[in-house]
């Protein structure tokens, strides 16, 4: 694997799920193979998991780590090419990525959507320009369009508590006071729709995602149908993708925040999210704080997939 940026780059997914669930079991076995190498993490947006579980993930395959917040103490990076450099930032990030590259072997990469132009967002422009000029391994840690970490962490947790060998697994649009990104909420369509579930994706009308992330998934836009006999209920909140709307917010519908009245119709199904959360907002504390609440174990999960992710780039298979 030479980046990682999508449910595609894992190849075979289901073997990738057992290399995970195999790492998990002895996470030190390939302390070894990062030994003397060392692991760049780029933060242009703030983090609290992904910062953690990834520089454990690399510690536990015997990596030197460092972190580098873009906004905090490096630099401001001018992003476009062409402008004219009479502003508030000294450093182009097309100088900046190759000299990154000269102090690491495999580089993460964090950068929000920005919501100014929808064509720069869905380019994933910023993490494609690390790929193309840090001449290293380049892995999202959430992207402007995906977090692939996320979803295949949401899909370890979701192959460890099934009940049966086809669940329904439903993603579930939620109110939130802020405009957020698709990226969750598309790469776990990405991933579901290669795993063996019957995938529903639920929200207001307005709210509908890509399509290249929707594919087979079932659209249903009654909240309450879609959660009749799920065994899995994802919740997140975004911001509208279409136009003219991108990046606006279409609702604020306290309806859809996921309580008891909804769990009720499900197969007792768990509740997921990939936190940070919003309560009483996405979701009540009741259901949070209840018994099938999976939001720590996917959280923990975090470190077994970037270790899975950051050994394949490691081992370049
Ligand atoms: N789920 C997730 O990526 O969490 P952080 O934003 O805290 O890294």
């Amino acid at each position: 694997m030479k980046s990682y940026t999508n449910v595609k780059d894992l190849g075979n997914l289901q073997a990738a799920v057992q290399e995970a669930l195999e790492i998990k079991k002895n996470r030190y076995a390939y302390k070894h193979i990062g030994e003397n190498k060392t692991l760049l993490m780029v933060f242009f947006n703030s983090s609290l998991r992904t910062r953690l579980s990834t520089q454990k993930a690399g510690m536990n395959l015997g990596m030197n780590t460092i972190v580098l917040d873009v906004n905090q103490g490096a630099w401001k990076l001018e992003t476009e090419r062409g402008v004219i450099m009479d502003g508030d930032k000294p450093e182009h990030i097309l100088e900046a990525i190759p000299v990154m590259g000269c102090y690491c072997d495999i580089i993460g990469v964090r950068s929000f959507a920005r919501f100014e132009d929808k064509q720069f967002d869905y380019q994933e422009t910023i993490l494609n320009q690390f790929i193309q000029y840090s001449g290293k391994p380049v892995f999202s840690m959430e992207a402007a369009t995906g977090h692939p970490l996320q979803a295949f962490a949401d899909l370890i947790t979701i192959e460890e508590y099934k009940k049966t060998a086809r669940p329904k697994v439903v993603l579930t649009w939620a109110p939130h006071p802020r405009a957020l990104p698709q990226a969750v909420p598309n790469s776990f369509a990405d991933f579901m729709n290669e795993a063996n579930v019957d995938f529903v994706i639920t929200h207001p009308e307005g709210y509908e995602l890509d399509e290249r992330f929707v594919r087979n998934a079932t659209v249903e836009y009654d909240q309450m149908k879609a959660f009749e006999g799920a065994d899995f209920i994802y919740a997140k909140n975004w911001a509208a993708y279409k136009d003219p709307n991108y990046g606006k917010i279409l609702s604020s519908d306290r309806s859809w925040t996921v309580s008891n009245r909804q769990m009720a119709v499900t197969n007792n199904a768990y509740f997921m999210h990939c936190l940070p959360v919003r309560r009483n907002m996405i979701v009540t504390d009741d259901i949070i704080e209840s018994p099938q609440s999976l939001v720590i174990p996917e959280a923990a999960n975090r470190e077994i997939s970037a270790q899975t992710v950051i050994k394949r780039l490691l081992q370049n298979t």
